[in-house]
């Protein structure tokens, strides 16, 4: 949790220094493998951007121009990249990528995606997200995850730390086949006590398959995308896909100071009549991304640290 808000306070900073200044020499000298082995847009120029801004340079690396096309183990792949650089970024298909990748490392490594696993970074940023536009952390809020609970990474890492605050109220909203994994859900039950509070109170966790069900009373609204890529046959992805879309009704059902949410990529999901309103934060969400990514690449870096 020290960390969790660490991370929040120093975002909270690198957007002041980007405001202001655009960039700073924090990372002058310093070089970011950003290792892509699956698409990305958000993840990787973030990183980028993120490196840049802080004065550092970055190395990028997909799969088609590196030697794993030539067979090389990915350990072996990471292993080279930490000969040359200080640390490193990892979006990988598998899942558990990055916690394998890491038994090898002495360099900090970041995971940007592991398969349908977690998305770590994107969490943080999330709830950066969460605290820039409810100016506040998410004690007591009502949480709704829309979509591909069970492919969706993003939803997977982010209910993990809401659940490190009190009173979270968590309402997973999901086609039966593609609701939140059971393994996520114990791993928020687990969590029962916090050094944090003088009285703790755990967050609730409930399945539902229609969004009105919950949808009058949500503070934060999370959309993902249901993950085409991941489903073994593309007629089982046809069977969800526009399952959930939200429009002009649905913000008509919401609360006047809800906030919407997305990590994007969308495609559908979420119609663009809905990108004026001033709940719609996706687009500020995506921005928060780079604050988010500086604050980490610096802390990983040993900046800040007595
Ligand atoms: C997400 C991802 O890659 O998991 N995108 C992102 O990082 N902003 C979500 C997605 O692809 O649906």
């Amino acid at each position: 949790m020290r960390t969790i808000r660490t991370v929040v306070d120093t975002a909270t900073k690198m957007k002041q220094v980007v405001d202001t200044a655009g960039k700073c020499d924090l990372l002058k000298g310093k070089i970011l493998a950003n290792v892509f082995f699956e698409p990305s847009t958000r993840t990787r120029c973030s990183f980028e951007a993120a490196m840049k801004r802080l004065g550092g340079e970055v190395i990028n690396v997909s799969a088609s121009g590196s030697s794993s096309k030539k067979g090389e183990t990915l350990q072996d792949t990471m292993r080279c990249l930490a000969c040359y650089t200080d640390s490193i970024v990892l979006r990988h298909p598998m899942k558990g990528s990055s916690a394998l990748a890491s038994k090898y490392l002495d360099v900090p490594l970041l995971n940007a995606g592991d398969g349908a696993g977690e998305h770590p970074t994107q969490a943080l940023l999330d709830l950066f997200t969460i605290y820039s536009e409810l100016k506040r952390y998410p004690e007591g809020a009502h949480v709704a995850l829309l979509g591909d609970l069970k492919y969706g990474r993003t939803v997977h890492s982010l209910v993990q730390i809401l659940a490190q605050f009190s009173g979270v109220r968590l309402s997973y909203v999901a086609p039966d086949a593609l609701q939140m994994p059971e393994y996520i859900e114990k791993a928020v039950s687990d969590v029962k006590t916090s050094k944090f509070y003088d009285k703790f109170v755990p967050a609730t966790q409930a399945k539902y398959s229609s969004l009105d069900d919950v949808i009058d009373t949500v503070d934060v609204l999370y959309v993902t995308r249901i993950q085409k890529e991941r489903f073994e046959k593309p007629e089982e992805y046809k069977k969800y896909q526009g399952s959930y879309i939200i429009s002009q009704e649905t913000l008509d059902k919401m609360k006047k100071n809800a906030v919407i949410m997305h990590p994007l990529p969308r495609v559908g999901e979420i119609l663009e009549e809905v990108d004026s309103d001033p709940r719609a934060a996706y687009f500020r969400q995506m921005r928060n991304g780079m604050f988010t990514r500086m604050a980490l690449l610096a802390l990983v870096n040993g900046c800040f640290s007595k």
